[in-house]
This record gives C-alpha cells, structure tokens and sequence, in this order.
C-alpha cells in the first residue's frame, strides 16, 4: 500500500489515545489525525490542546470525526474500553470491553475502511482477535499492542539490573499481554552477544524479573489510576513502522497459524510490520518448559474464547 496522505483515526480519547496522539505528532505527521469518542466534548477538546503543538510541528490536520469517516483511513487505532481498576485482571474487563469494541467495528466496516486496524484496549489479545473476527478483515490488517509494553518493562528491568543500555537489549516477552507472559531468556542477546558472555541471572532472579513484568501495569494503576504513557509510544510505533514500510520486528499480538503448534488465536510474538500490516509472524525458539507456558497462555485465551 502506498500511503501518500496518511490517514489515522484514533477511537477512544481516553489517557491512552490521548497520549498517543501527543506522542505520535511529535515523531511522526500523518496528514490527518482524526479523533472519535463517546464524549463529543472529550475528543473536540484533545483536538484543540493537540493543535497547540502545530506551531512546532509539521501540520497534521487535527479534527474530530465520525465512524464512517473511517472510509478513507489508513490506520484505525483503537484505544477505546473501560481500563483496568486496581484489583482487576486484564481478562475481567473482556464483557463490558467486548460490547464496545462491536459498537465500535461495525460502523468502521461499513464505512469502507479498508486500512489496518491497531488495538490497544485491555483484554488486548482477545480484543484483537474479536476485531479480526467482527470486521473479517485479512488478519494481516490486525494488529494488537500484545506483549510489546511486557517487553519494554522486561528490557528497562533488565538492563538496570545488569547496567546496560535497553536499546542494546534484544529480548522478547511472549504470550498474553498479562500475567501469564514469559521471557524466553535463552534467547536473549546484549548489544549482538549471547546473554551468557555478558552476565548470569539465577532461576529466582529471572523469575524475579518476570514478576516483576508482571506486576508493573498493577503498581502503576494502584499509583496513579492508571497506565498510559508506554502503551501509548508503542502504538505510536506500530503505525510508523506501517506507515513508512519499515520492516520492523516488534512483539506484537499477532496472529498464529501454526507457530508453536497454535492456530487461529491472536497472541504476543515477534512480527514483521511493514506496508502490508504483518508482513511475517516470527517464530522464536523456545525451550521446552517456555513452550509449556506459551501453551499455557494460549489455554488461556482460547477457554475465554470459546465462552464468548
Ligand atoms: C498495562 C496495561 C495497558 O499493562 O495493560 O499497562
């Protein structure tokens, strides 16, 4: 696809959309940045403070929209949901979630879109899996946040715990975006070197480290009401590297078909983004008691699946 004057709408204004519209529109000026939510006066009033940042920035053209404006939009990022309060896990929220997100799909669908579709909303493995399924889009065009913020968290741990640069840090969360996420730690390199040359962790500190992962998103709920400024630069990523055909391997939720013996479900590994959405799922290699786990998440998902 060749995006001359890319289009994003963004559905949900909400700390997360908004927060990713602020983040987006200082790395990245798609020609237009639409903004949809159910509060009218919400999405017209991040459309006046976003503008602020024009004097500064190339223009994008900032404006509150309507779902079946979503005809000509590249990408359609949806952030919109009830979030998590402290003491819920991201799966308690998939009912009063699910019935949004339809509110949601289908008027997107039956504008004409034909674009790509980017979830963040919480259960995020679920509901992206829902949105490939309601709109019946070519699953390429679906994409979701997945473990791509559990990776982040992983390699900013990481790298304090052994005083090296994140960026250096090649690792990835896989499985549910959630508590049953794991760190496939065999793999996991260290400015190009293998892990083992450069430092040793203990069962219990890896364990450490991934409980660490995934208790983050909770900590920072009980803190501050709730998580958004990593969701929100990440799907900032997601788009760019759709937008500008960057071939970028992200962990993403993204949809299985055979790797790790899974099929039909949407889950977090690493995939290949590019201007064609999932260019390529990638299949890491897993150990056998990381591939009892990813099994264990996939169990998971697919029981609440099937309830649905
Ligand atoms: C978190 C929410 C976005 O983990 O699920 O921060």
């Amino acid at each position: 696809m060749n995006f001359a004057q890319p289009k994003i709408m963004l559905v949900g204004a909400g700390a997360v959309g908004s927060s990713f519209a602020f983040s987006l529109l200082q790395t990245y000026a798609p020609a237009e940045l639409m903004i949809v939510d159910v509060k009218a006066d919400f999405a017209q009033g991040n459309v006046w403070d976003l503008e602020d940042l024009q004097a500064f920035s190339r223009s994008t053209k900032i404006s509150v929209g309507t779902y079946a404006q979503a005809q000509d939009a590249d990408i359609v990022v949806i952030t919109a949901g009830v979030p998590r309060q402290t003491g819920e896990t991201r799966l308690d929220l998939i009912n009063k979630n699910r019935k949004i997100l339809q509110s949601i799909i289908e008027p997107i669908v039956a504008s004409g879109f034909a674009g790509y579709f980017v979830v963040s909303s919480n259960p995020v493995d679920i509901l992206t899996q829902l949105t490939a399924e309601l709109s019946g889009f070519d699953r390429r065009r679906v994409i979701g946040t997945g473990t791509l913020l559990d990776t982040a968290r992983f390699k900013v741990a990481l790298a304090r715990k052994i005083a090296a640069d994140p960026q250096g840090i090649n690792a990835y969360v896989l499985g549910e975006h959630g508590d049953s996420s794991f760190v496939n730690f065999s793999e996991i390199t260290v400015d190009g070197r293998p892990f083992q040359e450069v430092a040793t962790l203990t069962a219990t500190e890896k364990a450490e480290l991934e409980a660490a992962v995934h208790q983050k998103g909770g900590k920072i709920i009980q803190a501050k009401g709730a998580t958004f400024y990593g969701v929100a630069r990440y799907l900032g990523k997601i788009c760019q590297a759709i937008l500008e055909n960057q071939n970028l391997v992200l962990p993403v939720s993204a949809p299985l078909t055979g790797q790790y013996g899974l099929d039909n479900l949407y889950l977090g590994t690493p995939a290949i983004l590019n201007n064609t959405g999932i260019a390529q799922v990638l299949e890491v290699p897993l150990t056998a008691g990381e591939q009892i786990k990813m099994q264990d998440s996939a169990t998971q998902l697919q029981k609440i699946l099937k309830d649905i």
